[in-house]
Order: C-alpha cells, then structure tokens, then sequence
C-alpha cells in the first residue's frame, strides 16, 4: 500500500503481472493490503470477504462474514455495494507507473 498524489493505492502481482487498485475496502475502509487475500483473480477482504475482480474491479460478494445470521446481513448493510477502483499500472525502467 501506498501513498500516490494523495491517494492510497494497493500495487501487487498476480501470476506476475502488476495490478493496482484503491487501497481501502469498499465496505468499511478497510486497508486491503493488511491481509487481504489475491486468489483466482479477485481479492478479498480479510474483515468481512468483501471480494472484487482485479481485472476491472467489479463486486463479485459483498460483506458475507460473518456468516452466522443475523449478523452478516446487518454488517453487509452498514454501507452500499460498490465496485473497486482499478488503476491502471506498468513497470518503466524499474519503476512502477500508476495512471489516475
Ligand atoms: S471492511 Fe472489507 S469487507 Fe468489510
């Protein structure tokens, strides 16, 4: 995670290429990089598995932990479902380029 032109951008590798996203959970803000999973293409977040496609940030389950009810349909609730911002990325002369 980190800092670009003010703005806080998760940068990883997947199957080693670059990918970048915004950085916190659309859910509850969450800094994804603070363990959050990347696997089969999507990455998920570790406080509730709120879980996007990095390949163009689409909502793939919104907010379903915890799983027991009542308490995951409530949690789900606390804001509105979203898609994840992609950015995109490149690597120039050992450097890596975000695009806003
Ligand atoms: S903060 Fe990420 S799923 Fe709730």
């Amino acid at each position: 995670m980190v800092a670009v032109k003010g703005k806080m951008v998760m940068v990883g590798r997947q199957d080693g290429a670059l990918f970048a996203t915004e950085a916190l959970c659309r859910h509850m803000r969450w800094p994804l990089a603070w363990g959050g999973k990347v696997k089969d293409g999507c990455v998920r977040c570790p406080l509730h598995q709120t879980t996007h496609k990095i390949e163009d940030g689409s909502l793939q389950e919104w907010a379903p932990f915890p799983l027991f009810p009542p308490f995951g349909k409530v949690v789900g609730k606390l804001s509105r479902q979203k898609d994840l911002t992609i950015y995109p990325v490149r690597e120039n002369d050992g450097m890596i380029q975000v695009e806003f």
